[in-house]
């Protein structure tokens, strides 16, 4: 198809039902094959238990930290996006690992484990609604863009985790990096290095933790940022702009992250004496500046661990992870920082039915929901998380 500057490529996003018919550009829309045990069922504690030992060594469960506590208690290992795709590249004798988080986190997964293992998303619906902001195909088109206003040849991209495994490989083609929110500050330097005089980084698909980085961690001017929106024609910027820019920050932000507000951070430290507000990168930039802190979900985990007994902790992250930080340090004060954010939807998806159901079906010798990157996209983006991983100082640190 040929487009020009005003006729931009728009993924169809069909509004499916949940449940119901399947989107291939995306998890949205997918039902489970097969019968699912209902929620209610008072036996799927022991029913997740014996499919787990019956199984033994030859499984692996893998919990985000943003996981419901049901499925976190069967989890082998919990850790952020990155810890665990290398839990999962480390125990290469698990014939299966059952990743309970979301589908980009799958896919590094399979790109990082043997060709003789299999990875397992219990619910296909658990996608992530930032990693969708970016489809490879506007990508695409922003790059011919980029090419055709003379700055692509100056261009690294820098690919956050939370992102498809198409859109890791292209930043692999691209001579770029994958980061996480642990590593971004040092990614980012690298990638700036590399562009060199006058050069750009183009930063997918989360603008906020691109702008974070850049003014926050870099101590740059916000200015030398522009947003790139893939539905309007070039992006909505003009090529003077893109000339001008150094930082092209993708339209895309997380739902969750990106509902954390000024007036709740000044609630809190109205109501809450001596509070420390501790808030994820992915929050938006006027956030941020007025945190205490800032980092990656390990990082926070780490950082209200270690704090003194008796001091008070407005966090900004996912609402599992919040509350089940309050319920293992009682001796701290932990509270949510938003009344107005709620779970995230996509990672509530996976719950004990669909863990059981994956469990179960795996018992029985047959594989559900397997994640399976193609052989050229997972060379490509393998390509991308190994710079990161050769990023200076083994950068994947919290
Ligand atoms: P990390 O787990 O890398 O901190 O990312 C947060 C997140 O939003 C995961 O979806
Ligand atoms: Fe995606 Fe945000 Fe949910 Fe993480 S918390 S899976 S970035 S929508």
């Amino acid at each position: 198809m040929t487009t020009t500057a005003d006729t931009p490529r728009h993924t169809p996003l069909p509004l499916l039902v949940l449940g119901h018919g399947r989107d291939l550009e995306s998890e949205r829309g997918v039902e489970c094959p097969g019968d699912l045990p209902a929620p209610s069922d008072p036996s799927l504690v022991a029913r997740a238990r014996a499919a787990k030992e019956a199984l033994g060594e030859r499984v692996f469960v893998l919990g985000h930290h943003y996981q419901r506590d049901e499925v976190i208690e069967f989890a082998d290992v919990t850790g952020d996006s990155f810890k665990l795709a290398k839990e999962a590249a480390a125990r290469p004798e698990a014939e299966y690992v059952v990743f309970c988080g979301v589908h980009f986190m799958a896919e590094s997964a399979d790109i990082l484990t043997a060709d003789t293992q299999t990875v397992v998303l219990p619910d296909l619906a658990a996608g992530c609604s930032m990693a969708d902001m970016a489809a490879v195909d506007q990508v695409q088109e922003c790059w011919e863009q980029l090419v055709e206003a003379g700055v692509a040849d100056r261009t690294v991209p820098v690919t956050y985790m939370n992102s498809s495994a198409a859109i890791k490989s292209f930043t692999g083609r691209h001579g770029g990096t994958i980061c996480t929110s642990s590593n971004a500050k040092t990614a980012l330097s690298w990638a700036l290095e590399q562009a060199g005089d006058g050069g750009k980084v183009l930063f997918l698909p989360d603008q906020h933790l691109g702008r974070n980085t850049y003014a926050r961690d870099l101590g740059r001017p916000l200015e030398d940022c522009v947003v790139w929106d893939p539905h309007k024609p070039m992006g909505g910027l003009t090529v003077e702009q893109l000339r001008d820019a150094t930082m092209i920050l993708w339209r895309g932000h997380c739902s969750v992250h990106g509902r954390f507000t000024v007036d709740a951070v000044e609630a809190a430290r109205r109501e809450i004496p001596d509070v420390k507000v501790i808030v994820h990168p992915e929050c938006r930039h006027e956030v941020v500046e007025l945190a205490d802190e800032v980092g990656s979900t390990e990082k926070i985990i780490k950082t209200v661990a270690a704090a003194p007994a008796g001091t008070s902790w407005a966090v900004g992250t996912e609402l599992n992870l919040v509350r089940r930080l309050a319920a293992q340090f009682p001796e701290q004060r932990v509270v949510f920082l938003e009344k107005n954010v709620c779970y995230c939807s996509t990672m509530n998806r996976i719950d004990l039915p669909h863990l059981v159901w994956a469990l179960e079906s795996l018992v029985e010798g047959r594989v559900v929901n397997a994640i399976r990157v193609d052989e050229d996209t997972a060379h490509w983006a393998r390509v991308a998380l190994d710079q990161m991983l050769a990023l200076p100082g083994e950068t994947a640190k919290d």
